[in-house]
């Protein structure tokens, strides 16, 4: 037991960077708090979506995700400062390059999470999954130009 125990914990570190990515080392780690705050939103996105896919909508359930979501919204983008494009980020230069269309795919997406919030309110199923369709594509619109 004892040697399996010092086995695991010499290993953590190599499992913790086996996906072969660079760690965040800089200061305030940008990167890292970045992508740690669209793990956060999409970890109220994805139930939202499973509900809808097995066809279990909890509109109480729902309501919840979509404000929880709404208020982490914000998150990320303060994190994006001007010299933050370095491993291990994901996102493409044109973030940096073209910030007029970064703003407007940004801009798109808030109101998308507000839309879901004000449809969830309505309880109504069918409205509440053309609002998370409109969302889903907000954030596939930006992953699209601006993430790799
Ligand atoms: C305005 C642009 C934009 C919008 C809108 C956007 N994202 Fe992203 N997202 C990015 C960028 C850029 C990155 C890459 C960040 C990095 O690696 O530095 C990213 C990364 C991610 C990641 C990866 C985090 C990681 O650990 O590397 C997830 C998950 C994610 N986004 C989910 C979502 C979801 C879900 C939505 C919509 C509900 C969304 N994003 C909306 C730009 C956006």
């Amino acid at each position: 037991m004892r040697r399996q125990a010092i086995l695991i914990a010499a290993l953590l570190p190599l499992l913790l960077t086996a996906c072969g990515e660079p760690e965040d080392t800089r200061p305030g780690q940008p990167v890292a708090q970045r992508r740690a705050a669209f793990t956060k939103i999409l970890k109220s996105f994805e139930p939202m979506g499973i509900q809808l896919k097995k066809n279990r909508y909890d509109a109480d359930q729902f309501l919840l995700h979509a404000k929880t979501l709404s208020e982490l919204k914000e998150g990320p983008w303060q994190h994006f400062g001007p010299d933050t494009n370095y491993p291990p980020t994901h996102a493409t230069g044109k973030v940096w390059s073209d910030p007029e269309q970064f703003e407007a795919a940004r801009q798109r997406f808030f109101k998308a999470a507000d839309e879901l919030v004000l449809a969830a309110g309505t309880r109504k199923e069918a409205a509440v999954r053309t609002a998370y369709e409109t969302l889903h594509e907000s954030c596939r619109n930006c992953h699209k130009t601006f993430k790799d």
